[in-house]
C-alpha cells in the first residue's frame, strides 16, 4: 500500500483539540481506502515556546520539509501576546510557511446546503455561495523590509511595515488563481488598492499581464473596500478570488460567517515543490480552549484538502466530505453553528 509521512502539529489552544479528531479522521479513511500513513507530532508556538524556548524549532521545520503533508491546528495565546516579535507564536508560524515556501493558501468558501440557515446572512443570499480565496501567503506586508520599530524626524516613537511584491511573486501567485478559476467557474476576481497603494498598482499590472495566458478565465479588478461590502452584499457573484496577503486574511474570514462559523473554514498552503501545510483559517480560540466547545470541521476538512492537494488522494478526499455532510446531515452541530433545528444548539443558548 501507498505510504506517507504526514507531519501534525497540534499548536495552542484548541489546536489540540481540533488536530486529534483530523487525526482520527485521516486514519479511518487511511484504513478504507488502503492508504498507510505515519503520523509524527512536532511543536510549533506557544507549545514549542514553552517547551524549546523559540517558536520554531528547527526540528519542526525539518521534519516538516522531510514529510509528504503538514496538518496544523492553531497557534498563539494571551500568556505570549507581549512576547517581543521574535518571540511570538505567530512568528514561528509565518517562519513555518515560509521555510516551506507556501506560498498559494487556499481557502474554499463553500455554503453547505445543511448550513445555508446557518449564515448570518439570510438564506437567499448566502445559500449556494461556493467562493475560492486565492491569498498569497509568503509576501507583502507580512514580510516586507523595512519593518521594525523607531523614531521619527520630530523624535516620535513610530512602528512600520512595508507593502512590496516582485514580479515574479504576483506572476506566480496570478498563474495559481487562474488555473484554479479555469477549473471552476471561469470567473476571477483580483482584490487590491490600486486606486492608493503602488504595491496593488503594481499587483493589478502583473495580474493583468498574466491573464493574457488564460483568454478563457474572465478577469476582474475589484478594490478591497469594494470587495468587504460586495461579499456581504451579494457573495454569489464571486467565484475565484486573488488578493495580498493582508486582504486575503481579512476577505477569508469574512467569508467564512457566509458558511456559518470560522470553524467551517479549510485551508491548503501549496508551494512550487515540497508538502503542503494544510490549517484551518481559525486561530487558537483562546476564549473556548479545553471546554470541548471548538468546530473541529474546519480542520477535518483541511485534512480533505491535505489528502487531494498534499497526496493527490482525491477519494480519499471526498470520503471526508462526505462524512461531514452525513455528520450535518445528522443534525450534529457545535454551538459556534446557528441552528433553529431540532438540536436547536445555537450559539446564545449553548454558551
Ligand atoms: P480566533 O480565530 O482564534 O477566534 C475568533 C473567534 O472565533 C473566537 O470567538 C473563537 O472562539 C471563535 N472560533 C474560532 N475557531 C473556532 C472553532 N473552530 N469553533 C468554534 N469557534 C471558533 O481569532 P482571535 O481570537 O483573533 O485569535 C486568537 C489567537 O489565535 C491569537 O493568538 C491569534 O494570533 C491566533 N491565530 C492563529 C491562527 C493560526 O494558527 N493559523 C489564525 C488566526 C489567529
Ligand atoms: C491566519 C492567521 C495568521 C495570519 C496569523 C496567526 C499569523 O490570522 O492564518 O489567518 O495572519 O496569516
Ligand atoms: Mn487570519
Amino acid at each position: 500500500p501507498k505510504s506517507y509521512k504526514i507531519t501534525l502539529i497540534p499548536g495552542d489552544g484548541i489546536g489540540p483539540e481540533v488536530i486529534s479528531v483530523a487525526k482520527e479522521t485521516l486514519q479511518l479513511v487511511a484504513s478504507q481506502e488502503g492508504i498507510q500513513l505515519q503520523f509524527h507530532e512536532v511543536l510549533l508556538g506557544g507549545a514549542a515556546l514553552d517547551s524549546t524556548g523559540v517558536p520554531l524549532p528547527d526540528e519542526t521545520l525539518s521534519a516538516a520539509r522531510q514529510s509528504d503533508a503538514v496538518l496544523l491546528g492553531a497557534i498563539g495565546g494571551y500568556k505570549w501576546d507581549k512576547n517581543e516579535k521574535h518571540l511570538k507564536p505567530e512568528t514561528g508560524l509565518l517562519e513555518l510557511r515560509a521555510g516551506l515556501g507556501v506560498f498559494a493558501n487556499l481557502r474554499p468558501a463553500t455554503v453547505l446546503p445543511q448550513l445555508a440557515d446557518s449564515s448570518t446572512l439570510k438564506k437567499e443570499i448566502a445559500e449556494a455561495v461556493d467562493i475560492m480565496v486565492v491569498r498569497e501567503l509568503t509576501g507583502g506586508i507580512y514580510f516586507g523590509k523595512p519593518r521594525g520599530f523607531g523614531t521619527n524626524d520630530n523624535g516620535e516613537e513610530i512602528g512600520f511595515n512595508t507593502e512590496v511584491y516582485s514580479s515574479s511573486e504576483v506572476d506566480r501567485i496570478a498563474r495559481v488563481a487562474f488555473e484554479i478559476a479555469r477549473k471552476r467557474r471561469g470567473k476571477l476576481c483580483s482584490v487590491d488598492k490600486a486606486n492608493v497603494l503602488e504595491a496593488s498598482m503594481f499587483w493589478r499590472k502583473r495580474v493583468t499581464k498574466i491573464a493574457s495566458d488564460y483568454p478563457d478565465v474572465e478577469l476582474s479588478h475589484m478594490y478591497a473596500d469594494n470587495a468587504a461590502m460586495q461579499l456581504i452584499r451579494d457573495p454569489k457573484q464571486f467565484d475565484t478570488i486573488v488578493t495580498n496577503n493582508v486582504f486575503g486574511d481579512i476577505l477569508s474570514d469574512e467569508a467564512s460567517m457566509l458558511t456559518g462559523s470560522i470553524g467551517m473554514l479549510p485551508s491548503a498552503s501549496i508551494g512550487e515543490s515540497g508538502p503542503g501545510l494544510f490549517e484551518p483559517i481559525h486561530g487558537s480560540a483562546p476564549d473556548i480552549a479545553g471546554q470541548d466547545k471548538a468546530n473541529p470541521l474546519a480542520t477535518v476538512l483541511s485534512a480533505a484538502m491535505l489528502l487531494r492537494y498534499g497526496l493527490g488522494q482525491e477519494q480519499a478526499a471526498q470520503r471526508i466530505e462526505t462524512a461531514v455532510l452525513e455528520t450535518l446531515n445528522k443534525g450534529f452541530r457545535t454551538g459556534d453553528l446557528f441552528s433553529t433545528g431540532k438540536n436547536n444548539m445555537s450559539r446564545r443558548k449553548r454558551y
